[in-house]
Protein backbone atom coordinates (compact mmCIF):
# COMPACT_ATOMS: atom_id res chain seq x y z
CA UNK A 1 0.00 0.00 0.00
CA UNK A 2 2.83 2.51 1.14
CA UNK A 3 4.52 1.68 -2.44
CA UNK A 4 0.97 2.48 -4.06
CA UNK A 5 0.79 5.56 -2.39
CA UNK A 6 4.16 6.86 -3.57
CA UNK A 7 3.46 6.32 -7.11
CA UNK A 8 0.36 7.36 -6.79
CA UNK A 9 2.37 10.63 -5.81
CA UNK A 10 4.65 10.49 -8.46
CA UNK A 11 2.32 10.57 -10.91
CA UNK A 12 0.89 13.58 -9.44
CA UNK A 13 3.91 15.73 -9.45
CA UNK A 14 4.47 14.23 -13.22
CA UNK A 15 1.23 15.30 -14.53
CA UNK A 16 1.29 18.83 -12.67
CA UNK A 17 4.34 19.59 -13.93
CA UNK A 18 2.79 18.53 -17.57
CA UNK A 19 0.56 21.00 -17.19
CA UNK A 20 2.78 23.57 -15.92
CA UNK A 21 4.82 23.52 -18.55
CA UNK A 22 3.30 23.31 -21.95
CA UNK A 23 4.99 23.19 -25.11
CA UNK A 24 5.54 26.42 -26.63
CA UNK A 25 4.11 26.75 -30.01
CA UNK A 26 5.38 29.71 -32.02
CA UNK A 27 3.89 30.93 -34.95
CA UNK A 28 5.95 34.08 -36.01
CA UNK A 29 3.64 36.42 -39.07
CA UNK A 30 5.84 36.73 -42.17
CA UNK A 31 5.97 40.77 -42.62
CA UNK A 32 7.81 39.87 -46.29
CA UNK A 33 6.95 38.83 -48.91
CA UNK A 34 3.78 39.74 -49.06
CA UNK A 35 1.39 40.01 -51.79
CA UNK A 36 2.89 42.95 -53.77
CA UNK A 37 6.53 41.27 -53.55
CA UNK A 38 8.86 40.52 -56.73
CA UNK A 39 11.67 38.65 -56.33
CA UNK A 40 14.38 38.62 -59.07
CA UNK A 41 15.92 35.05 -59.65
CA UNK A 42 19.45 35.44 -58.67
CA UNK A 43 18.59 37.86 -56.24
CA UNK A 44 19.77 37.80 -52.50
CA UNK A 45 16.34 39.10 -50.38
CA UNK A 46 14.82 39.06 -47.35
CA UNK A 47 12.71 37.25 -45.54
CA UNK A 48 11.06 38.74 -42.57
CA UNK A 49 8.56 38.12 -39.64
CA UNK A 50 7.12 39.49 -36.65
CA UNK A 51 9.61 38.86 -33.41
CA UNK A 52 7.49 39.93 -30.97
CA UNK A 53 6.54 37.84 -28.49
CA UNK A 54 8.86 34.63 -28.74
CA UNK A 55 8.56 31.81 -26.41
CA UNK A 56 11.28 31.08 -23.97
CA UNK A 57 12.43 28.66 -25.64
CA UNK A 58 12.06 27.68 -29.10
CA UNK A 59 11.97 23.96 -29.83
CA UNK A 60 12.42 23.03 -33.18
CA UNK A 61 14.52 24.44 -35.99
CA UNK A 62 13.98 26.81 -38.53
CA UNK A 63 13.58 26.83 -42.46
CA UNK A 64 12.40 28.97 -45.56
CA UNK A 65 10.53 26.43 -47.82
CA UNK A 66 9.38 27.34 -51.83
CA UNK A 67 6.06 26.48 -52.59
CA UNK A 68 4.03 27.18 -56.23
CA UNK A 69 0.39 27.25 -56.25
CA UNK A 70 0.77 26.30 -52.57
CA UNK A 71 2.09 23.31 -53.33
CA UNK A 72 5.23 22.76 -51.98
CA UNK A 73 7.85 22.64 -54.31
CA UNK A 74 9.85 19.13 -53.23
CA UNK A 75 13.23 20.54 -54.15
CA UNK A 76 12.48 23.31 -52.12
CA UNK A 77 10.99 21.75 -49.33
CA UNK A 78 13.42 19.66 -47.64
CA UNK A 79 16.61 19.49 -45.27
CA UNK A 80 19.89 20.92 -47.94
CA UNK A 81 17.30 22.41 -50.57
CA UNK A 82 15.57 25.06 -48.02
CA UNK A 83 16.20 28.74 -49.20
CA UNK A 84 17.19 29.08 -45.77
CA UNK A 85 17.89 26.40 -42.87
CA UNK A 86 19.28 26.65 -39.37
CA UNK A 87 18.96 30.09 -38.62
CA UNK A 88 18.06 32.09 -35.72
CA UNK A 89 14.29 32.78 -35.63
CA UNK A 90 14.62 35.93 -32.75
CA UNK A 91 16.60 38.14 -35.37
CA UNK A 92 13.35 38.66 -37.25
CA UNK A 93 14.93 37.99 -40.66
CA UNK A 94 17.16 36.21 -42.91
CA UNK A 95 18.61 36.52 -46.38
CA UNK A 96 18.04 34.36 -49.37
CA UNK A 97 19.42 33.62 -52.46
CA UNK A 98 16.13 33.39 -55.17
CA UNK A 99 16.66 30.14 -57.07
CA UNK A 100 17.33 30.76 -60.95
CA UNK A 101 15.60 27.24 -62.41
CA UNK A 102 12.00 28.63 -61.64
CA UNK A 103 9.52 29.80 -64.18
CA UNK A 104 8.21 33.16 -63.75
CA UNK A 105 5.05 33.29 -62.30
CA UNK A 106 3.01 35.36 -59.87
CA UNK A 107 1.57 32.38 -57.47
CA UNK A 108 4.72 31.39 -55.56
CA UNK A 109 4.70 31.59 -51.51
CA UNK A 110 7.23 30.86 -48.73
CA UNK A 111 6.96 28.61 -45.90
CA UNK A 112 8.45 29.97 -42.59
CA UNK A 113 9.33 26.78 -40.04
CA UNK A 114 9.83 27.08 -36.34
CA UNK A 115 7.43 25.25 -34.04
CA UNK A 116 5.06 25.34 -36.71
CA UNK A 117 4.94 26.26 -40.49
CA UNK A 118 3.64 29.74 -41.50
CA UNK A 119 3.45 30.82 -45.14
CA UNK A 120 3.47 33.85 -46.67
CA UNK A 121 0.62 35.18 -49.33
CA UNK A 122 1.80 34.33 -53.24
CA UNK A 123 4.08 36.94 -54.62
CA UNK A 124 5.83 37.40 -58.01
CA UNK A 125 9.28 35.62 -58.84
CA UNK A 126 10.65 36.75 -62.45
CA UNK A 127 13.39 36.45 -64.13
C1 LIG B 1 18.04 42.41 -44.77
O1 LIG B 1 17.69 43.09 -43.58
C2 LIG B 1 18.82 43.41 -42.77
C3 LIG B 1 18.30 44.04 -41.49
O2 LIG B 1 17.41 45.07 -41.76
C4 LIG B 1 19.74 44.32 -43.54
O3 LIG B 1 20.89 44.59 -42.76
C5 LIG B 1 20.16 43.65 -44.84
O4 LIG B 1 20.92 44.53 -45.62
C6 LIG B 1 18.93 43.25 -45.63
N1 LIG B 1 19.34 42.50 -46.80
C7 LIG B 1 18.78 42.68 -47.99
C8 LIG B 1 19.26 41.79 -49.07
O5 LIG B 1 17.91 43.54 -48.20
Amino acid sequence: MRLTAFFATIAAIVSVNAIAVPRDVWVPRIISPDSTTVWTMGQTVNVTWDNSNPPAVITKGSAVALNKADIPIPKYNQPGGFLAEDFDLLTGFVEVTVPTDLESADDYSITLFGDSGNRSPMFTITN
